[in-house]
């Protein structure tokens, strides 16, 4: 039984996660999506854990084998505490190259047995991030298709 977190900030979950949380669903036995409550990123999320567990749990409702956890430990930890072996993270272009692969090297410093993949982003998603999506919703831009549905509506009634 292969086990496998997929970890992130997901503030929110765009629709690019969602694609990485399907794949990885489809290659391992169980996925646990790990949503980071205090990522080191300059200032806050605009959601709350709360709301951005619920809209990840909202959008793979679908997927029996994929559960939601907030997580405020080292990644690694989490990864015991859960009994996962693999952590997968999506690539995009070649900006997250550098930080992943600072991620990547540290956590196999910290506990060598937990491997990393990395599962490249399709074309459609490749330059869509969180902070984008929420700079398109604050100046009125449509976000349809770039998020899943539970989030359009929750930027549109947070930012109205
Ligand atoms: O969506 P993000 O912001 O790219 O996710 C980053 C995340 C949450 C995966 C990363 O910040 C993380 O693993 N945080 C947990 C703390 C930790 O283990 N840090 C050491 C890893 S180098």
């Amino acid at each position: 039984m292969k086990r496998g977190i997929v970890p992130g900030t997901f503030d929110p979950l765009t629709s690019g996660h969602l694609d990485i949380i399907e794949r990885a669903a489809g290659l391992l036995d169980e996925i646990v999506v790990g949503v980071a409550l205090s990522a080191d990123k300059g200032g806050g999320p605009l959601f709350s854990e709360e709301e951005r567990v619920r809209f990840i749990e909202a959008a793979t409702s679908h997927l029996s084998n994929v559960s939601v956890r907030a997580f405020d430990t080292l990644l690694v930890d989490f990864a015991d505490e859960v009994d996962a072996s693999v952590i997968i993270k999506g690539l995009r272009a070649m900006t997250d190259f550098e930080r992943e692969f600072q991620m990547a090297a540290l956590n196999w410093r910290l506990d060598s047995k937990i491997e990393t993949m990395f599962i490249m982003a399709i074309p459609e998603y490749m330059f869509l991030s969180s902070s984008a999506v929420k700079e398109i919703a604050r100046h009125g831009g449509s976000v349809r298709g770039l998020v899943p549905e539970v989030v359009v509506e929750a930027l549109s009634r947070k930012l109205s």
